[in-house]
């Protein structure tokens, strides 16, 4: 079996669960990883048995041993980091959300195309088996047409000016940070170009800390939220014509997913250990 040989950009939270998720991965090997900073690369490396460790992102771009880059930068940042490893000829995972905004994410889709590279959104709500089983019974018709989801992911977060969260430089914010499922959630079910869309957003200390967006499809309406500093239900709806599914709290990692049919009445429990 071909070994995989990754490389981490970025050496924090995520890039340390992350790190300790591959070390699960068979085809996956441990290969490199780079900081701004030599020592906390090193740290890192030597903390999840990396072979190497790069003083920065251009070093280990440029590192023709590596089959694939996972990104665990801030949102800012995403875009020169991509862009970085797609034209040094690397494969590209990067972390959530893909970009600020449309235009960036367009040239990095279209640089990694037009070199022929992999790159993907590290977008783990979509690959877990509650959200794939979910599927499978909507395009399987059990609920019939959808027309209407709902969806909100709020974390009680407090404020921490050190955290790229509230940090606007950082591309901080709920919508970038959380909205991201709700609105990815919407759109694998109704698609991506919505008719209209109405949002809100309660902009605190120059980002938004909480926001409220509706998507209007012509077959449906998609009503979601996200916010930091606020208790949510953290579910996640899907009501069609013949029934609905229920995704349990944090919908986007949940291991719950309930079928109802239009009366109310539970038709299948699905529970995936994680
Ligand atoms: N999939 C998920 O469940 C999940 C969960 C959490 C976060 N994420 C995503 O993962 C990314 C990183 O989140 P995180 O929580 O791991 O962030 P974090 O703890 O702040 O770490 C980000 C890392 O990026 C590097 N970096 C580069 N430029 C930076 C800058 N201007 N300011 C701060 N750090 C900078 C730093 O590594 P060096 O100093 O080593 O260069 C830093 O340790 C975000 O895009 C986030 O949305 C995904």
């Amino acid at each position: 079996m071909k070994k995989y040989r990754w490389g981490i950009i970025g050496t924090g939270r995520i890039a340390h669960s992350f790190a300790e998720a591959l070390k699960g991965v068979e085809n996956a090997s441990l290969y490199a990883v780079g900081s701004r900073n030599l020592q906390k690369a090193e740290d890192f490396a030597n903390k999840h048995g990396f072979e190497k460790s790069y003083g920065s992102y251009a070093e280990l771009a440029a590192d023709p041993d590596i089959d694939i880059v996972y990104i665990a930068t801030p949102m800012a940042s995403h875009y020169a980091d991509s862009m970085l490893c797609i034209n040094s000829g690397r494969n590209v995972l990067c972390e959530k959300s893909l970009a600020l905004n449309t235009a960036q994410a367009e040239e990095m889709i279209n640089t990694a195309r037009n070199k022929g590279i992999f790159f993907m959104e590290a977008m783990w709500m979509k690959c877990r088996p509650v959200y794939r089983k979910a599927m499978e019974w909507l395009s399987s018709g059990k609920i019939g047409k959808v027309h209407y989801v709902k969806a909100d992911l709020c974390t009680f977060t407090p404020y921490n000016k050190n955290d790229r969260l509230f940090a606007p430089e950082c591309g901080g914010g709920a919508l970038l940070d959380l909205g991201v499922y709700p609105i990815t959630f919407a759109a694998d079910i109704f698609g991506d170009t919505p008719e209209e869309i109405i949002s809100f957003a309660n902009i605190s200390r120059d980002v938004d800390i909480s926001n409220s967006v509706t998507l209007k499809y012509h077959n449906g309406v998609a009503v979601l939220q996200s916010g930091f500093e606020l208790l949510g239900s953290n579910r996640a709806l899907i009501s069609g014509e013949n029934g609905s599914i229920v995704f349990d709290e944090w919908f986007h990692c949940t291991s719950g997913v309930t079928l109802y049919d239009s009366f109310g009445k539970k038709l299948n429990v699905r529970i995936y250990l994680r």
